[in-house]
């Protein structure tokens, strides 16, 4: 399970903000998951500590120069024990829920931040195990992209959420979407909440639930119903709660 995330950076204001905000703080602050970044700034070696330069080629914008950039993942390695080093960048593998609990399960990651136009490919040839892609946009670095990652990792790690249910009952935890959740006031602004969730019966708020996630797949996520074997269970659900019983 992981245990330390070292964060290779320019921008590390984009990612000190996990240790001090809600659920990523209070599992860094724990200690149950450690935290640091490495500026590629901090191991230049000329007087202008310089991190980037033109693309031979020509073209626009800059590229990271290579030797600041190793040395940093260089550093963050020899750090702590063995990791594995995964630069973010839209060339990467998409990120989902599966690719999350994947990168859970590692003892420790090194996530290289790269500023879009580029980063030199020779250190993602020597150095760079993964990349990682957050969806098929382009950002103007890494920084946003890992902080996404981390915080979708660190709450998948065990006794982080409150309810270890909360886990497994998260949208896409099953392929799913998730159901819709209500709280009090019994009545606001003249809507209701449905009857079956203040019936008391936990079984059948469980299948409601089930129902919902379903519907709900299937209407707004017709690439993931696809996929979906219905279960025994999954179909009498949806037998009990029909279309017409689905919130939007
Ligand atoms: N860097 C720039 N764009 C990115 C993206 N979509 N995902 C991950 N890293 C990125």
């Amino acid at each position: 399970m992981l245990s330390r995330i070292d964060v290779i950076t320019l921008f590390p204001e984009w990612v000190e903000g996990l240790k001090t905000l809600g659920l990523t703080g209070r599992a860094l602050a724990s200690g149950r998951v450690a935290l640091k970044c490495w500026n590629p700034r901090d191991f230049t070696v000329d007087v202008h500590r310089s991190v980037d330069d033109r693309p031979y080629g020509g073209g626009p914008g800059m590229v990271m120069r290579p030797e600041p950039l190793a040395n940093a993942i260089e550093a963050a390695r020899s750090d702590a024990g063995p990791a594995t080093v995964a630069c973010l960048s839209p060339q990467g593998r998409r990120l989902d829920q599966r690719g999350v609990l994947e990168l859970a399960e590692r003892e420790r990651l090194i996530l290289v931040c790269g500023r879009y136009e580029g980063v030199d490919q020779r250190v993602l040839d020597q150095l760079v195990e993964e990349e990682w892609s957050i969806g098929d946009y382009v950002l103007s670095g890494g920084e946003p992209a890992a902080a996404v990652l981390i915080d979708a990792v660190i709450r998948q790690l065990p006794g982080v959420l409150g309810h270890e249910r909360s886990v497994v009952e998260d949208s896409f935890a099953d392929g799913l979407l998730d159901c819709p959740h209500y709280t009090r006031p019994e009545d606001w602004r003249g809507l209701g909440v449905p009857e079956v969730l203040t019936s008391g019966d936990h079984a059948r708020i469980a299948q409601w639930r089930r129902a919902q996630a379903l519907h709900r797949t299937r209407r707004l996520r017709p690439d993931l119903w696809s996929e979906r074997v219905l279960s025994a269970e999954d179909k009498a659900a949806l037998a009990h709660w029909p279309e017409e019983f689905s919130v939007k």
